[in-house]
């Protein structure tokens, strides 16, 4: 069975269409990445998705229950984690935790078992005591995310899930989401880090103006829009331009104190490259290999659309 299942969803508002005829299909178990610039309409399409926007038109289907006829036991299915925070400033995290778990039906007992683990793996269990409006942007993330994860959902949303967080609460974050997932949860989390959708996701879905315009692993959506791979060196005294003056060698551009060599045959520049150096006399101080990135991929379906 497909987790997140959606057809043809249409939202206006006003002027703006903002969800153009969007539809996907999230399989049980992955990590899925909604990819797009500012404005392209990821945070409407998972507020659609979660049931908080009614569609113009279209169709939710989570865990194949659909949204719209079924709210509630759709909304049982699923942890959500919004762009911005909703917990409650005047309450602690601990407080914040019962609530949330109360309105997933969780009984006590239950509740105090989860909310103890939770607060110690986001390490907040020395301030749960503490009103969340003291808390910095990370840790009220950590907080929301606690909610959300309380009742153990099969599903969960992540809205640009680690946003202007500092590292340490960004890698708490990342490190959840792997561990949700290991334990059998389906991920959707939006993002306009393309780096993070390459890394993180099995699959990456990229929006633009509100229309799906490419769906695909970060590998093959790679491979879809650029062959072109590039080899970096660097060497131990300055070296002109002719160094670079050879078959497959389609462009060679100074970079910091290396050289990228723009190629579609790296496995033959590294042979030349070393042989060359060797000639002379030059030593090598780095060399590496990199294949097309999603970001190059990412700029040629954004820009063309
Ligand atoms: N509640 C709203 N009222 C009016 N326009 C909105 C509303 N929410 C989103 N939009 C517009 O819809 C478009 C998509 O927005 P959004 O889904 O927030 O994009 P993203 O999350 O990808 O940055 C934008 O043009 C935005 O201005
Ligand atoms: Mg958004």
């Amino acid at each position: 069975m497909n987790a997140i299942e959606a057809g043809h969803l249409f939202k206006r508002f006003g002027t703006v269409t903002a969800v153009n005829d969007v539809s996907l299909t999230v399989r049980e178990g992955e990590i899925f990445g909604f990819l797009g610039p500012n404005g392209a309409g990821k945070t409407t399409t998972i507020r659609l998705l979660t049931g908080v926007l009614t569609p113009d038109a279209g169709t939710v289907h989570i865990n194949g229950i659909d949204i719209h006829r079924h709210p509630l036991d759709a909304k049982m299915q699923m942890g959500v984690i919004p762009e911005s925070s909703t917990v409650y400033g005047d309450l602690s995290s601990e407080q914040n935790l019962h609530l949330s778990g109360q309105m997933y039906g969780m009984p006590r007992a239950l509740r105090e078992e989860r909310i103890n683990e939770i607060l110690s793996k986001m390490g907040l269990s020395e301030k749960r005591h503490l009103p969340v409006r003291t808390f910095s942007k990370g840790m009220k993330q950590r907080v929301s995310i606690a909610c959300a994860i309380i009742h153990r959902p099969k599903v969960l949303f992540l809205d640009e899930p680690t946003s202007g967080l500092d590292v340490q609460s960004r890698r708490l974050v990342i490190e959840t989401i792997h561990q949700m997932n290991e334990q059998g949860s389906t991920i959707f989390l939006t993002t306009h880090n393309i780096e993070e959708a390459n890394t993180l996701c099995q699959t990456v879905c990229i929006i633009n103006k509100g229309k799906i315009v490419a769906q695909d692993s970060p590998e093959r959506l790679k491979k879809m829009f650029d062959t072109t791979q590039s080899v970096e060196v660097s060497f131990d005294r300055a070296v002109t331009r002719d160094m670079f003056a050879a078959e497959g060698i389609l462009r060679a551009e100074p970079c910091g104190d290396k050289w990228r060599l723009y190629t579609d045959h790296p496995d033959r520049v590294l042979k030349y490259i070393v042989g060359r150096a060797e000639r002379e006399s030059i030593g090598i101080t780095s060399l590496t290999t990199s294949g097309p990135s999603l970001e190059e991929a990412f700029v040629q379906i954004t820009e063309c659309a």
